[in-house]
């Protein structure tokens, strides 16, 4: 058998593509990955379209391989992702070094384009093919890996967000069968997995096939409550149409689901969460969240802000600063308004773009204050840790609360993948620092 050869990924966007990128490196046999491009024999984008400069920096990074590709001609480039479904062949006009380009639903097929690539051949798939790519692609390695995993249950979206290319680049709502989830998670406890992030564009509208009917997200939640060895559940990202009273019971009454949930709402204005297409309303948002922690007091809430959308008033802005306040983040990613190409929004007017950064400015700070403030009030507590990796300083091990906090222990006699209880007594820049009790 010859040397395997060196596959560099570099993953862009959501945990989705994280996902997909780990699945990716396992279907392409007779390689192994390697950290650096400038060793390997293939390299691969998986890239992510959902703003401009998420989708431009792919270009910029593809620029970067002419010195590889000069020096090394066999090396293989290639672009997947929700870039590749977007923009396909264009790829290839835009930067002729790309040997390839490979759609999220069709990376099953990724092995045998690989080998079309040999001949010098330009290959590009972006079909939504009928066929389930999950089943097609090579079973998983039985290999130990990290503590924490995800695992991908639903993909794509019906919702079509006036905003969002999501619906365009994974296509329609899908979800997978119970049983292969099920599977898979098995799978990947007997590799060292205790804790499973369940994922989808919209995880909470996952209604996968089993042989008792169609079942929920909360369903499915409790068949893995089941699986021996797994602790923790989590799952990311909801909408909050789809947040169902026995998903928000779950929560009260489900101990291995975390108590942290990643809730959108983009804005706090009902004029604007209209011109989104959100469905929701802010009211109807405020009344959830208060239904989710009358279940679960202590839950920690993260969500989603578009700020400078088409028409975004400073009264709209204010609304969404007020909700903010109201609710109480202890995390959120928030973002300038990006217009992308072939979504409704982008045939509107733009808010003016010195306007837009200052608001964003502001709703960071804001958040910035709340997530401090969480993050403090944890000082003096007790709370369950996963550890996941050594620290940075000798002795040290990190891992992660079930509020998501990234917690350092030093001088820590827990292993990978123990769950020990920490006294957390320092809170710092992004993390707590604390010791076994
Ligand atoms: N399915 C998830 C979000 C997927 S995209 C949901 O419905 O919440 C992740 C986040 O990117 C969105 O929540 C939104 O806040 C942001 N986003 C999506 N399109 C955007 C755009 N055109 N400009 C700026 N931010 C955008
Ligand atoms: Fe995009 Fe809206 Fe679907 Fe989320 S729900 S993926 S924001 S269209
Ligand atoms: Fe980006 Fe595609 Fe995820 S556009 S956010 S990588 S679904």
């Amino acid at each position: 058998m010859s040397a395997p050869k060196k596959l560099f990924i570099k993953t862009y966007g959501c945990q989705m593509n994280v996902y997909d990128s780990e699945r990716m490196a396992e279907a392409l046999e007779g390689y192994e990955q390697t950290q650096s491009p400038d060793d390997a024999d293939m390299i691969l984008l998986n890239t992510c379209h959902i703003r401009e400069k998420a989708a431009e920096k792919v270009y910029s990074e593809l620029g970067r391989y002419k010195v590889l590709k000069d020096a090394k001609p066999d090396l293989k480039i290639g672009v997947a992702g929700c870039v590749a479904q977007a923009e396909g062949q264009e790829i290839m006009r835009r930067q002729p070094l790309v040997d390839l380009v490979v759609g999220p639903q069709s990376y099953h097929r990724l092995p045998e384009m690989e080998a079309r690539t040999h001949n010098g051949a330009k290959v590009v798939d972006t079909d939504f093919p009928e066929e389930d790519k999950f089943e097609h692609l090579k079973a998983r390695p039985k290999a130990k890996r990290g503590p924490s995993a995800f695992l991908t249950v639903q993909e794509g979206c019906d919702k079509f967000c006036a905003f969002c290319v999501v619906p365009y680049t994974r296509g329609a709502e899908v979800s997978r069968p119970v049983d292969r989830i099920l599977t898979e998670a098995r799978d990947l406890v007997e590799r060292g997995v205790r804790e499973i992030t369940l994922l989808g564009q919209n995880v909470n509208a996952y209604h996968g096939a089993s042989s008792q009917g169609e079942q929920s997200l909360a369903q499915l939640i409790w068949a893995l409550d089941k699986v021996d060895g797994l602790e923790r559940i989590r799952f990311t990202t909801s909408h909050p149409n789809d947040m169902t009273d026995e998903l928000i019971e779950a929560h009260g009454t489900c101990d291995k689901l975390m108590p942290y949930l990643h809730l959108p709402v983009q804005s706090g204005s009902d004029h604007i969460l209209k011109r989104m297409n959100r469905s929701h309303t802010r009211d109807s948002y405020i009344r959830l969240i208060e239904r989710i922690r009358e279940a679960r007091p202590d839950i920690l809430l993260s969500g989603d802000f578009i700020v400078g959308f088409p028409e975004e008033s400073d009264q709209d802005f204010a609304d969404t600063m007020d909700l903010i306040r109201e609710v109480n983040y202890g995390q959120a990613y928030s973002f300038k308004y990006s217009p992308r190409p072939g979504t409704p929004a982008a045939e509107r007017g733009e808010v003016d773009a010195a306007v837009a950064d200052a608001r964003l400015q502001e709703l960071q700070a804001l958040i910035a204050h709340q997530q401090k403030t969480i993050q403090d009030s944890m000082v003096g507590r007790e709370v369950d840790v996963l550890f996941e990796k050594p620290g940075r300083d000798a002795g040290q091990m990190m891992g992660k609360s079930g509020y998501l906090h990234a917690v350092h222990v030093a001088d820590c006699t827990a292993q990978r993948g123990d769950i020990r209880k920490v006294l957390i007594t320092e809170s710092q820049r992004n993390s707590l620092a604390g010791r076994l009790v």
